[in-house]
């Protein structure tokens, strides 16, 4: 079976990490997000794979090439504008013309078990469907109201509480026979949510629901979650297997100076520099070739590639990415972000959620936010 990933978006809820760099690279416990969604599909005998891209395409192709590295076959198609979920389908048509396909939103984390979604959608002889996972405050989301045959019955959006009466949300993952794509136009921006699924309700469309981990990584907050959920084992990945027995992980040589601690569960990239004094952990990940000088101490936080912290930087549930620079002193907390390559002089406090653009470069005692 052929499975299209969408990654065409433009990720804005979590800029600036997604200003220079798309969605799909951006770093999970320092590996590409959608390396997971790949190893996912792979799992389940998933390789032949379509990329349906627009925002940002190069970086995605550079790093995947044809996909022999990860034991799957990749193909990329880019959008000259957005096509939106079901139009940048249709746009990639000539690949999965023949059978049942899957799409897969590309910013989920989830060990959804694909196979069985597909024998659920075989056995019903469905024309689509819609993995569900349930959530805990449904009046946030879109629902799905199924049958008991689990046939989908209708969409419910934002409902009030006295309208409620599931808790499943489309989870993002959806098999679909080829007739479908007749049903979008081409060349124009379309989706599934709002056009092709509507439409499909009575006529053979079909929830799957799934008590699997799943998390979609596309705001800040879900982004850190995502990291403490890998660091937890919450989700089973790629990355489980080092964090196994003490949930320290090293993902190569690094320079651990005595006296410098580590606290699990923690993620530590190749080629980093940890100073006597500084304690890193729990909760943290920090990217490779990356320098936390004496005194510094980084919790629940991600710090991407390349990053210097001078003495005494404090780094608490932030994100920090990739060449950013901080000054001694320094306090990042309270989900601020600062973007790549930015530079932070001493004495500054960065907190309530404070985003700093790429490149920007803040003097000395300047923000106390
Ligand atoms: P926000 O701007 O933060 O909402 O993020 P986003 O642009 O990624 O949008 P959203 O999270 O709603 O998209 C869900 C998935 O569909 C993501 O994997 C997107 O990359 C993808 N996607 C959204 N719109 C398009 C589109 O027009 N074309 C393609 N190819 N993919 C899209």
């Amino acid at each position: 079976m052929k499975a299209v990933i969408l990654v065409g978006g433009k990720g804005t809820r979590l800029r600036p990490l997604t200003l220079a760099t798309p969605k799909p690279m951006v770093p999970l416990a320092n590996k590409p997000f959608v390396a997971y969604v790949l190893e996912h599909l792979k799992s389940h005998g998933i390789e032949d794979i379509v990329f349906s891209m627009g925002y940002l395409p190069e970086g995605i192709k550079a790093y995947f090439g044809d996909g022999a590295a990860m034991g799957v076959n990749l193909t990329y198609v880019v959008e000259d504008s957005p096509l939106g979920t079901a139009g940048a389908v249709k746009n990639v048509e000539k690949y999965v013309r023949d059978g049942d396909f899957l799409v897969l939103n590309g910013d989920i984390l989830t060990d959804l078990d694909v196979g069985a979604l597909v024998a659920w959608h075989r056995e019903r002889q469905a024309v689509g469907t819609i993995a569900l996972t349930p959530v805990d405050d449904p009046t946030a989301y879109g629902l799905v109201r199924i049958g008991g045959e689990g046939e989908v019955l209708g969409f419910l959006e934002k409902p009030s509480w006295d309208q409620i009466d599931t808790n499943l949300i489309n989870a993002g993952t959806y098999v679909l026979r080829s007739e479908v794509l007749e049903m979008i136009p081409a060349g124009v921006e379309y989706s599934f949510e709002r056009g092709v699924f509507p439409r499909l309700v009575g006529k053979g469309l079909h929830g799957y629901r799934s008590d699997a981990y799943w998390l979609d990584i596309g705001t800040p907050e879900k982004y850190l979650q995502a990291h403490y959920d890998i660091l937890e084992r919450n989700v089973e990945t790629s990355i489980s297997e080092c964090l196994d027995g003490d949930y320290v992980c090293v993902q190569g040589d690094i320079d651990l100076e005595i006296g410098a601690k580590l606290v699990p569960p923690v993620v530590i990239g190749a080629g980093t520099t940890i100073k006597a004094g500084a304690r890193v952990g729990r909760m943290a990940v920090i990217g490779p070739g990356c320098t936390i000088s004496s005194g510094c101490v980084v919790e629940e936080s991600i710090v991407q590639e390349g990053v210097e912290l001078a003495g005494d930087v404090r780094v608490r549930r932030s994100i920090i990415a990739g060449g950013a620079r901080i000054g001694e002193r320094t306090v990042i907390t309270g989900g601020a972000i600062v973007g790549n390559d930015a530079a932070i002089a001493a004495d500054n406090v960065l907190a309530n959620k404070i985003r700093i653009y790429p490149g920007t470069e803040v003097k000395a005692g300047s923000i106390r936010f």
